[in-house]
């Protein structure tokens, strides 16, 4: 996808002056039912679905620590103990991968509790994601602080989150990831108006507006929202207020339109590679995908990927009959 290019049309001012970075804390919302992928999801949460071979959500908790995020707050529900299981240690597993010397192994054991400080908080009622998101408010503080919502999957050689952070500690107040997608795809997502961002920045733009999943005809852009946000705490006295929304939900988007009215929501545009791991179909891409690009199964999946694809090309009369 191509990169927007803004032009200068509003009068230009400065940045904010580069100071250290004052985000520190990333909050993951991780309470949702996944009854897009049951019965598989009946007991499991779906964060914990393997991408090959780690659980979707550790990709996540390794973007917020690749970032800098060294505490990071779970946000789950009923169900989810998987979750705090994973990103705890493991004695007994540890003691007999030690006492087989099975160093390897051992590490990936380990990996998730060193990745960051986890901390787990229950949402209770499931109100919708503004909701979620507001359950932090007591840990998180008076700080700025990063959300990253577990079925976008950003590829892990992508850097968006921390141009996000460098756009909060020029701009201040809040920033949202945005990907331009096709019109009949709006739907699925918050989307943005949006303006040139002052003075002019490349791949960052101000948001003038925000709407929850917009019909084609009610978007005010091809410009959604994806799950990486940088907020402000002022997030919390507007969340606090706002009254449910699209599907009876308290909506992150509502609080962040209200934001966004005052000048203080940027967007930073995003045309890297993104997995949509909350979708069957795209799920298995994105596991297709990252097996292929792994040093130690990438060649031997390749070659027989190709041989597969083949073989399908050559029965393709075959696949019809399957379709039909
Ligand atoms: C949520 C947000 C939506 C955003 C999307 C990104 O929707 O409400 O604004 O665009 O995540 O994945 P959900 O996909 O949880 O319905």
């Amino acid at each position: 996808m191509s990169r927007m290019i803004v032009p200068h049309t509003t009068p230009l001012s400065e940045p904010a002056p580069e100071r250290a970075r004052t985000v520190r804390k990333a909050v993951v919302p991780a309470a949702g039912l996944g009854t897009r992928f049951l019965p598989a999801t009946k007991a499991t949460p779906k964060e914990m679905l393997p991408v090959v071979d780690k659980p979707a959500i550790q990709y996540v908790v390794e973007e917020a620590a690749a970032a800098g995020l060294d505490d990071v707050l779970m946000i789950t529900g009923r169900h989810k103990r998987a979750i705090e299981d994973h990103f705890d240690h493991a004695f007994e597993l540890e003691q007999a991968l030690a006492a087989k010397g099975d160093t390897v192994r051992l590490d990936a054991v380990r990996d998730p509790a060193r990745l960051a400080d986890i901390h787990h908080i229950r949402q209770g009622d499931p109100l919708g994601l503004g909701h979620a998101v507001l359950c932090a408010r007591h840990h998180v503080g008076d700080q700025p602080f990063a959300v990253l919502l577990g079925d976008d999957l950003i590829d892990p050689r992508e850097t968006l989150l921390s141009r996000m952070l460098d756009v909060r500690d020029r701009y201040e107040g809040s920033v949202v990831a945005l990907m331009e997608v096709p019109p009949e795809q709006i739907h699925l997502y918050g989307c943005a108006a949006v303006e040139p961002s002052r003075p002019g920045e490349d791949g960052v733009v101000r948001v003038t507006g925000l709407v929850e999943k917009p019909s084609r005809e009610d978007a005010p852009s091809r410009y959604a929202v994806i799950g990486r946000y940088v907020l402000d705490p002022a997030v919390f006295g507007v969340l606090d207020r706002t009254p449910p929304g699209r599907g009876g939900e308290i909506q992150l988007t509502d609080a962040l339109r209200e934001l966004a009215a005052d000048g203080t929501v940027h967007g930073v545009v995003f045309d890297g590679l993104r997995y949509d791991t909350g979708d069957r179909a795209d799920y298995l891409r994105t596991v297709v995908r990252l097996a292929c690009d792994r040093a130690d199964l990438g060649p031997e999946f390749v070659a027989w990927l190709k041989q597969f694809v083949a073989g399908l090309e050559a029965t393709g009369a075959r696949r019809d009959r399957f379709a039909a």
